[in-house]
């Protein structure tokens, strides 16, 4: 059974003072949650309230991107080291949004990933394809293209990464921020193409790797989507930002872990 993982995106979001009140919130509104994992990633400068505000509470809590270099003359760039020495546990890698804004591409994120192992922090691989690919209909040949990038890496590599247990982030393009999610099926015959390229590499390893989904994920939409067997959880961006709706769709996907448990 893969346990699942709901994130929140923060994105470029927060202050100080209201991050306080909504860390704390969050963390006491999902205390009783245990059925599924529930995370955070925040702005680098609010990480150490994360420390602070999340120590034992069971809740993960990460970065939302990483250098792909390990020290030296990189001005404003964070390395993993950096990160886990902080407690970090997780981090998102290849986001869409530094793929378009910042000209990430899947090679990059790959040695991105392989930092984050390297330190021991879970990274969480963002692919998926842009409206033009979507309605081109060549989006598996996108997502294939973004897998094969990491499966490319030679085995030790691989088994370091599937060791520590990566998370695979299906995320359209066309529907983040959009407030109109991909339908659930749709989801689903995504993330089942997902499975089957990892499983060509270890079969054991697709077969426990957690992929979530993300795009305009809410209240609304969260039931249908956790229903899908293969949504094994959500990276959430606007959503996470209201405690009340974050940690309505913490207790959704935990509903629906304790039904698929009885299948
Ligand atoms: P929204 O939930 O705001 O669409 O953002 C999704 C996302 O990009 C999560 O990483």
């Amino acid at each position: 059974m893969r346990k699942p993982l709901v994130v929140g995106n923060w994105k470029l979001n927060g202050r100080l003072a209201e991050n306080k009140n909504r860390i704390l919130a969050l963390a006491e509104a999902v205390k009783n949650i245990t059925q599924v994992e529930v995370g955070l990633c925040l702005p680098y400068v609010y990480l150490f309230q994360a420390q602070q505000l999340l120590a034992n509470t069971g809740m993960l809590w990460g970065a939302q991107n990483v250098s792909q270099f390990v020290q030296g003359a990189y001005t404003a760039c964070i390395s993993a080291e950096m990160l886990a020495e902080f407690g970090c546990h997780l981090v998102i890698v290849g986001h869409s949004e530094r793929r378009h804004y910042t000209a990430e591409n899947s090679q990059k994120a790959v040695i991105r990933i392989q930092r984050a192992v390297d330190a021991g922090i879970t990274p969480i691989y963002c692919i998926g394809e842009t409206q033009a690919e979507h309605a081109a209909g060549v989006a598996k040949k996108v997502i294939a293209a973004q897998l094969s990038a990491l499966l490319g890496l030679d085995e030790l590599s691989l088994q370091k990464i599937f060791a520590l247990g990566l998370v695979v982030a299906y995320e359209p393009v066309w529907a983040i921020g959009t407030g109109q999610a991909a339908i659930p099926a749709f989801v689903q015959e995504m993330h089942v193409f997902i499975r089957r390229l990892l499983a060509q590499y270890d079969s054991h390893f697709a077969a426990n790797v957690r992929i979530i989904y993300g795009g305009s994920v809410s209240l609304d939409n969260a039931q249908s989507l956790f229903a899908m067997p293969d949504v094994d959880g959500a990276l959430v961006g606007r959503a996470s930002l209201n405690v009340d709706t974050f940690a309505g769709i913490c207790a959704i996907a935990s509903q629906q872990a304790v039904v698929q448990s009885h299948v």
